[in-house]
């Protein structure tokens, strides 16, 4: 039996995937029109899925009825794994974490599906601590292949064995990540945004161009400013702030005023409208500088320093070299593992890229991993 606490966005698809994997799910939200929102989705979202061949009209039936849409929290009381996806909100987890105690088995896991927040403070709500986990799924759960497994300091090791095998036979791709901001893929991501806007403030390419450089020159899906509008900037914003304070300020993570004055016009993407791209259908869209060297210049700035995270983090072991290109290639699908590509770049282009960025800037924000320089000191490469 699978507990799940919040029934909005994460909530309600962690649900549909419990329950799509055979298990008994018991929904609880606060809110009972979230609950009913959560319970006429779940049912629309079946349907579509048999429409499109995707399940059988029989399984609408039976992942339906695995799923109980409990009004009180009590009802928790038979689960073994318990996923809480509540708002964002330190206080209200610890407040939710401290209560199941009370209604759950000592043997229950208990996880929290933060983004954001550490899950070492909210595991020390507890009093059996060793049973708190992070079970990071993201944005849609039903089709998003990753999640991070992030044990709080206090987690002990049979907590993190089970969760892992609970979540994969789930079909889900499996990381384990450190207690850190951003754990692997909200914290290596985060240049992909800021230095794009970096790029696009100091005025060497407009948005279009931007996005037209990542997706047609680099490989990526969607563009930087595609992807934030998409995200909504309220979100994203919000992410890459917390990141920024709780790395105790490093410039690396600095948010900037161009999107700060987004979320405050309440130009927020798609979702209101209007964001970096105005989304009525009056606009004509500006067709982008479609310049092989302006492209590449663009694609290599941002890769570099994304490259430099994914190094870094392996460097301060947030997770293993294996799932740190597992978590970026299947949590935010970029076209190949960071570490890979810096290896096709080499290691020397990297480093003197970086360097160049550093000695161009002077700002802490571009210093090169130690990890990257030594790994040019001894000729070395991630892949042998
Ligand atoms: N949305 C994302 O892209 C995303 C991705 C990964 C992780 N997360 C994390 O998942 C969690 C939930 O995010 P979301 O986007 O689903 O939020 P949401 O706002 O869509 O849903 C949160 C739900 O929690 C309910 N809730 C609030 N307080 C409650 C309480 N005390 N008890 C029971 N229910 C309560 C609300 O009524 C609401 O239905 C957050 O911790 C978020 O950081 C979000």
């Amino acid at each position: 039996m699978i507990g799940i606490i919040g029934a909005g966005a994460m909530g309600s698809g962690i649900a549909q995937v419990a329950s799509s994997s055979g298990h008994s799910v018991i929904l609880f939200d606060a809110n009972s029109e979230a609950l009913n929102k959560a319970e006429s989705n779940l049912l629309n979202t079946l349907k579509k899925l048999a429409e499109k061949n995707k399940i059988s009209e029989q399984d609408i039936s039976s992942i339906f009825s695995r799923i109980t849409f409990a009004k009180s929290i009590q009802e928790m009381a038979p689960c073994q794994l318990i996923i809480e996806a509540v708002i964002e909100n330190l206080s209200v987890k610890k407040e939710i974490f401290s209560a199941l105690e009370n209604i759950v088995e000592s043997t229950c896991i208990l996880a929290t599906n933060t983004s954001s927040l550490s899950v070492t403070s909210i595991a020390s709500a507890c009093k059996f601590s060793n049973r708190v986990i992070g079970i990071h799924f993201f944005n849609p759960a039903p089709l998003m292949p990753l999640v991070e497994i992030v044990p709080a300091l206090q987690t002990q090791t049979e907590t993190v064995i089970k969760s892992k095998k609970i979540i994969a036979d789930w079909n889900k791709t499996v990381v384990l990540a450190k207690d850190t901001p951003g754990f692997i893929v909200n914290r290596i991501a985060r240049p992909f945004y800021g230095e794009a806007i970096r790029i696009y403030e100091e005025g060497i390419a407009d948005i279009w161009t931007i996005d037209w450089a990542m997706k047609e020159v680099g490989g990526f899906r969607m563009g930087p400013f595609e992807l934030m509008d998409f995200i909504g900037h309220d979100v994203n914003y919000t992410v890459t702030e917390t990141v920024f304070k709780d790395f105790f300020y490093d410039p690396r993570y600095k948010p900037s005023f161009t999107q700060k004055r987004l979320v405050e016009a309440g130009w927020l993407g798609k979702k209101s409208g209007k964001g970096f791209y105005d989304y009525s259908d009056s606009v004509v869209k500006q067709p982008p500088h479609k310049e092989a060297k302006l492209g590449e210049q663009i694609v290599n700035r941002i890769l570099m320093m994304l490259i430099n995270e994914a190094v870094d983090a392996l460097h301060l072991q947030i997770a293993s070299k294996e799932d740190i290109e597992l978590a970026m290639t299947k949590g935010v699908n970029y076209p190949k593992g960071l570490l890979k590509w810096a290896d096709e770049l080499g290691i020397e282009n990297c480093v003197k890229q970086l360097r160049e960025l550093y000695n161009t800037y002077q700002e802490d924000r571009y210093r090169c991993s130690p990890l990257l320089i030594n790994m040019q000191k001894e000729k070395k490469t991630f892949y042998s």
